[in-house]
């Protein structure tokens, strides 16, 4: 496909606005303008997430700590209702009087969460992952989205992604941005890689910074049910609750591999030489490790 067929289709895709590209078919740039001024209550609790970093895991997640009704199945709330997105309230959602308290998920860089956090008890959880595995899991994200009109190559969508020109933005920045103005913030970063090598573990960390206690046999229930095989088939969590026009099940499915280090089965190793040179320029800088593979330590 030529390049100007592909700029057509991602525009009409999403539009950028204030640094961020957005998906055009569920927001819009005054819904994004108005977030500045959404009210904070001290109980909320935010889940921040670049995409394909484990969003849809740790909305589960939290939804199982919040509510003991979703971890002993008498309650059948999926997990977008109960976290819904503050940029893309696609279920539309009251989110002012949503029950307190109110838990919400959200792609959005720091500099355009509301204002209001700044001076509020509000808590922030923010979930990374190493960026070639998030690369790769978008890369064929992009495929299930049937507004896209067209199909995008792996060497374009390479080079798509390392310029920011992607549902959410660069990548490099939004990690950037939250890193940097963590102080800023009452946030806990969490990533991907360590709830897959330990999920226990994570989930107690999410536990102890939200201020609940669960006794063992819940925390049980919450890392059983948070398992991707577990996942993979609950319908209250796995997005499958999304109708085909939003996301094509017939391409893919949200829940694909759920690994550390399938970039190794797509990138090339010049691929991921050029990738290695664009992080450490881009982010070396910033005193931050990932996992890129469950054998190996974190590096920067
Ligand atoms: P893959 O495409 O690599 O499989 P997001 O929710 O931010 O869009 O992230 C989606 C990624 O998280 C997908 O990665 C998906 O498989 C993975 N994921 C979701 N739930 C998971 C779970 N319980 N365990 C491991 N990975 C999970």
């Amino acid at each position: 496909m030529d390049r100007d067929a592909l700029d057509e289709a991602l525009n009409a895709l999403m539009f950028k606005h204030k640094g961020i590209y957005f998906d055009a078919n569920y927001t819009s740039p005054e819904v994004i303008n108005e977030i500045e001024h959404m009210e904070i209550k001290d109980h909320d609790v935010i889940l921040v997430t670049y995409p394909k970093s484990g969003t849809i895991w740790t909305q589960q997640i939290l939804n199982l700590i919040f509510n003991e009704g979703h971890r002993n199945g008498t309650e059948h709330i999926d997990t977008m209702t109960r976290l819904p997105w503050i940029e893309y309230n696609i279920n539309n959602v009251d989110l002012k009087s949503h029950p307190s308290p109110r838990l919400f998920t959200t792609h959005l860089p720091y500099y355009l969460m509301p204002r209001d956090l700044r001076f509020r008890m509000a808590k922030i959880i923010y979930v990374g992952r190493n960026p070639k595995d998030v690369l790769v899991s978008f890369y064929h994200f992009y495929k299930m989205n049937p507004n896209l009109k067209c199909t995008i190559n792996w060497e374009t969508f390479l080079d798509l992604y390392i310029s920011g020109k992607v549902l959410g933005g660069s990548w490099f920045d939004h990690v950037r941005g939250w890193n940097t103005h963590k102080e800023d913030f009452n946030i806990l970063f969490v990533t991907f890689e360590e709830m897959k090598k330990d999920l226990r573990s994570a989930v107690l960390k999410i536990c102890k910074f939200v201020d609940i206690t669960l006794d063992e046999e819940a925390i049980d229930t919450v890392v059983e049910r948070a398992t991707f095989k577990k996942m993979k088939h609950d319908p209250l969590a796995n997005y499958t609750f999304l109708p085909n026009d939003i996301l094509d099940r017939s391409k893919g499915a949200f829940l694909r591999k759920g690994t550390v280090g399938d970039w190794k089965n797509k990138m090339t190793v010049a691929q991921s030489e050029m990738f290695d040179k664009v992080y450490k320029e881009k982010i070396g800088d910033l005193p931050i490790k990932f996992l890129w593979d469950l054998n190996e330590e974190p590096s920067p």
